[in-house]
């Protein structure tokens, strides 16, 4: 089994990127190799440009789509580690979305509607909120976040498994809480990906 990690969160001192160093020592202790797509780092360029959109209707992709379509098509799990921003991704990663999971590569249109065309994976994602659990159901924002994520983009492109993890209120709990919080991260990730015999 082989991992992407796709990160988008700009500081390193933050409850996100704890997330990504919790979920690389759960893959590494499982003997997964994985490669960190760390978009902020990369500089990745996220705006879907008249250039691109002209490619995908005549079928290629510029070489930094490719590269990371070469990535993705190799993994047999992805996972996604984004703080709730405006209840959606950092602008960054929706934006890898617009340009990466393109018409033809991820999904194509048939008769009957979309078909997802990235089967035989498996995908996690850990998001964490300012607004407690009990502030987002109010509003409704906790079955929102899942949904655009779960449904709208990585079941809709034919992920096989997708489990999604929202931990609320990060900046406002205890330190206690916080750990058991990153270890729920750790668990999670050597519950999915089945140890590597050595
Ligand atoms: C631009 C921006 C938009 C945000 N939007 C939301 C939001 O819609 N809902 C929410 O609960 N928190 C929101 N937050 C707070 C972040 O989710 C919070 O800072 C993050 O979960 C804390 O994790 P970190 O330590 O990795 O930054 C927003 C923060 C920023 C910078």
């Amino acid at each position: 089994m082989k991992a992407t990690i796709l990160f988008a969160q700009p500081g390193e001192n933050s409850f996100t990127h704890e997330m990504l160093v919790r979920t690389k020592a759960a893959l590494e202790q499982a003997g997964i190799s994985y490669n960190v797509r760390d978009l902020y780092k990369m500089n990745f360029q996220p705006v879907l440009s008249p250039d691109d959109m002209e490619r995908v209707e005549n079928g290629s992709v510029s070489s930094d789509i490719g590269e990371e379509q070469e990535l993705l098509t190799d993994a047999d799990l992805l996972v996604m580690i984004y703080p709730i921003w405006w209840w959606s991704q950092p602008a960054i990663l929706k934006g890898y979305f617009d340009r990466v999971l393109t018409h033809g590569y991820a999904f194509r249109y048939e008769e009957n509607g979309p078909v997802g065309l990235m089967h035989g994976k498996q995908a996690i994602v850990f998001t964490c909120t300012r607004e407690s659990e009990a502030e987002m159901k109010k509003d409704g924002f906790d079955t929102l976040i899942k949904k655009q994520i779960v449904d709208g983009v990585l079941s809709f492109i034919g992920c096989d498994r997708v489990v999604h993890k929202n931990f609320a209120a990060v900046s406002e709990v205890t330190d206690q809480k916080r750990s058991e919080m990153l270890r729920e991260v750790e668990e999670t990730v050597a519950q999915f990906v089945t140890p590597v015999p050595v």
